[in-house]
């Protein structure tokens, strides 16, 4: 039996990231009123922590995005076409998901390539690892970079249709204007044709969305606090934990889930590599994450304003969660009127 053929590119050292994660806590908990990315979240503890929130009851997002793409898996990957193609990652995830996607296109001896971005080189490993014993005859190529550059990198060095897949309401975690650009960016490095499967939470009943952010175990209260643990053990912080509590709420306003990281006293934090104290009032916040959830007119609206074509959507069972199927329209395609979009 062939071997799966893996390789390995590296466009981001830990350095890099080092540099970034300082650079944002000292203008993060500088400003007024303060905040932390929740990009910051995955550390190693923090990934296994997300991993634990993957797993928990209250929190429906993997569970519903696992059932649409066992049920719809084949069907979502019948829209390549027939030959073979690129299937692109953004954020590795374990491998949980893409076999679903995987499989289907094996089992009718067509060839992919598979090809996850990440930022963490040992989550690339661990599931690369997984992919090797599940599909010993799949071609995988590990990005080790931030997305856009990988993004760029495919860009200029990937030939064939191609598949880009973003998963987990993972957008969802960027602001408004991030979202747009990120969207028009990873058009624009596709060719006319070429699809994004997009994986978004809806909107849907407040206890439902607010109970999957605030689980009875505290899971989620505890990735958040990591996010200050983190700070004390890679920059040399002296954060109380047991002086800080999470605070999580939906904002009907702004349509999702706003977390918070609250000071329970007046209290100074020290970071040694920043050689700097920062001061917290009483039930002063740090904001630390947005997690969006999309109405259909939204998504609709995101396809056509980053210059996309919504081609197909599937939903679980409940109608709480959507893989969205845009494609890259061709020079003939028509495109609604500006107005419109
Ligand atoms: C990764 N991201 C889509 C998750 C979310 O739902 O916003 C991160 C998360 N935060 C709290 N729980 C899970």
């Amino acid at each position: 039996m062939d071997r799966a053929c893996t390789d390995c590119l590296v466009l981001a050292e830990d350095q890099d990231e080092l540099r970034a994660f300082k650079a944002e806590v000292s203008a993060g908990l500088s400003c007024s009123p303060k905040r932390l990315h929740s990009r910051f979240f995955y550390d190693k503890a923090g990934s296994d922590l997300f991993r634990s929130i993957t797993r928990l009851p209250e929190y429906y997002l993997t569970d519903c995005e696992l059932e649409i793409l066992r049920k719809s898996g084949r069907k979502i990957m019948s829209l390549v076409g027939d030959g073979q193609f690129n299937l692109v990652e953004l954020g590795s995830g374990d491998g949980s998901k893409v076999i679903h996607l995987i499989d289907p296109v094996l089992a009718e001896n067509r060839r992919l390539t598979y090809l996850p971005i990440d930022l963490s080189a040992s989550a690339l490993e661990a599931l690369t690892s997984f992919l090797c014993r599940h599909s010993p005859n799949l071609d995988v190529r590990c990005i080790v970079a931030e997305y856009s550059p990988g993004l760029q990198w495919i860009k200029s060095h990937l030939d064939g249709p191609t598949m880009v897949l973003f998963l987990g309401s993972n957008l969802g975690n960027f602001d408004q204007a991030a979202a747009q650009a990120f969207l028009t960016e990873v058009r624009e490095g596709l060719a006319p044709g070429d699809l994004l499967v997009i994986g978004l939470d809806l909107r849907k009943d407040i206890d439902t969305m607010v109970r999957a952010y605030n689980d009875s175990g505290g899971v989620t209260a505890e990735f958040n606090l990591n996010l200050l643990r983190r700070i004390n053990r890679q920059l040399g912080g002296n954060f109380d934990i047991g002086n800080f509590r999470y605070y999580s709420t939906y904002n009907p306003q702004s349509g999702g889930i706003d977390s918070f990281l609250i000071s329970l006293r007046c209290q100074s934090v020290f970071i040694r590599e920043l050689c700097t104290t920062f001061d917290f009032e009483p039930g002063e916040p740090i904001y630390t994450e947005h997690s969006h959830k999309y109405s259909e007119t939204e998504i609709r609206r995101l396809a056509s304003q980053s210059g996309f074509v919504l081609e197909a959507s599937f939903y679980d069972s409940r109608k709480y969660f959507v893989d969205s199927i845009w494609r890259v329209p061709g020079v003939t395609d028509h495109l609604p009127p500006l107005t419109d979009r």
